[in-house]
């Protein structure tokens, strides 16, 4: 009996598929069709898939062409499944050409002409909505933000504002976005999603006036250090019906989702301790004091709770601001620290201490795709991890995809009251310098 595989991810099943399944089919007596799993898919960035893998696998069934169907579930396991299977041919769409050819060892390789004008990719695009998205800023720069969007079907970066020619410029000069606006009128009409990607000072003006107008916003933490300001601006996003989200993009990663599963669920018995450390890498930017903070109490605030009992800040200031900080939470069971090296350099680190073990994560904390399991009497150390590149922020904007097609408007990477607690925890702060 001759054997035959093919694989794919089957989303929004078209007549590219079927015709490839039924050729496929006519190279041998057996067909097995491997699909896509979820995890692979996410792993290798195909963040954009729209049916359930359940629905995948019954649309291939439905063809009647299938013998057998398996799911891929990782990187490299075509020659594994070549091997179990016993395969004589391998069949891919010729979008492949080529790179497959390493598999010729095992079995027959055979590329096979794409049926024209028809891809899931265009389906998604044809049948859900697109979501242009504008940024404001005040530098050129836009944080990997173009590159992370277009990972994904339905969002494009379409305009950019900025209130400066010269940022305007060098932006454009950098990135070539279709509209570039110094008029914020013009730019609400070309925008669905705004990214306020600017300084604290103006941030939360920004951010009232694109939820006032009726557009989802994304903007880095804290959006004010006025707690009173930061609830007024839910209260205008709830009143507008949009999304207000903090660009936490961590929390949105299935890496840290885990960790948060586990600590959550006492895999480390009760945590006693929680160390976390950031440094500015960026030289040319003279205070970031705040926006390092926020970021490291956003782990402190999702694993060690909003319940702290008291803070404890050890500041190093001088005229330029706070240039380090250790700031302690404590808590009825344990305590966190967090060591901000604003004008002096900490190493990055975050570490979870618990009665029976120690999570680490090492270096970049805040994009990081592992993270170390020791067990308290050091007889074993695991290691969680997960493929992605980039910087996360595709993953951010995928689950913001989900709530907005769900009519959502609140975020459950971070909630509402934990951003408000951070931003309750740096005004206490600025308070007591
Ligand atoms: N395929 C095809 N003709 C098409 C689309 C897909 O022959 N018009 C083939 C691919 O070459 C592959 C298989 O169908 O061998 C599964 O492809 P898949 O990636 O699931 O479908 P696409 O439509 O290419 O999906 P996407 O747009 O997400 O890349």
């Amino acid at each position: 009996m001759k054997k035959v595989i093919t694989y794919g991810t089957f989303d929004m099943f078209h007549q590219g598929h079927y015709n490839i399944i039924k050729r496929a089919k006519e190279y041998g007596d057996y067909l097995i069709v491997g699909v896509t799993g979820d995890s692979y898919d996410v792993g290798r960035g195909k963040l954009s898939v729209h049916d359930s893998i359940a629905t995948r696998i019954n649309n291939v069934k439905n063809t009647g062409l299938a013998d057998a169907i398996i799911v891929e579930e990782y990187l490299g396991q075509k020659i594994s499944d070549i091997i179990k299977y016993d395969v004589d041919v391998f069949v891919i769409g010729d979008d492949w050409k080529g790179k497959f050819d390493h598999l010729k060892q095992y079995c027959d390789v055979v590329y096979l002409e794409r049926t024209k004008n028809i891809s899931s990719t265009q389906l998604r695009e044809e049948n859900f909505k697109q979501y242009n998205i504008g940024l404001i800023v005040d530098e050129p720069k836009d944080n990997q933000l173009i590159v992370e969007s277009q990972k994904l079907s339905g969002f494009k970066v379409t305009s950019v504002f900025s209130e400066s020619r010269e940022v305007l410029d060098a932006f454009q000069e950098k990135y070539d976005i279709e509209n570039a606006y110094r008029n914020l009128d013009a730019f609400w009409r070309d925008t669905d999603i705004v990214f306020v990607k600017c300084h604290l000072d103006k941030r939360a003006d920004f951010i009232e006036q694109c939820l006032a107008h009726g557009k989802h916003v994304i903007a880095d933490p804290p959006f004010s250090l006025d707690a009173k300001i930061h609830k007024h601006l839910y209260k205008v996003a709830k009143d507008n019906q949009v999304a207000l989200i903090d660009n936490v993009k961590m929390v949105y990663v299935r890496i840290f989702i885990q960790l948060l599963w586990m600590t959550h669920a006492g895999m480390i018995g009760d945590i006693i301790r929680f160390n976390c450390s950031i440094s500015k890498r960026d030289r040319s930017i003279v205070n970031l004091f705040d926006d390092l903070a926020a970021l490291a109490l956003c782990p402190v605030i999702k694993i060690m709770g909003k319940e702290y009992d008291a803070i404890e800040p050890n500041l190093v200031t001088s005229e330029d601001g706070i240039e380090y900080a250790s700031i302690t939470l404590k808590y009825p069971t344990g305590e966190a620290s967090i060591n901000i090296g604003n004008k002096i350099r900490v190493k990055e680190q975050l570490e979870i201490i618990g009665t029976e073990g120690t999570i680490r994560l090492k270096d970049n904390w805040w994009k990081s795709n592992y993270f170390e399991l020791e067990t308290t009497d050091g007889s074993e150390v695991k290691t969680y991890s997960m493929n992605f590149e980039g910087n996360g922020f595709c993953f951010l904007l995928s689950a913001m995809r989900t709530m907005l097609e769900n009519n959502r408007t609140e975020s459950m990477g971070l909630f509402p009251d934990e951003s408000n607690t951070i931003v309750k925890i740096l005004e206490y702060i600025h308070h007591n310098k």
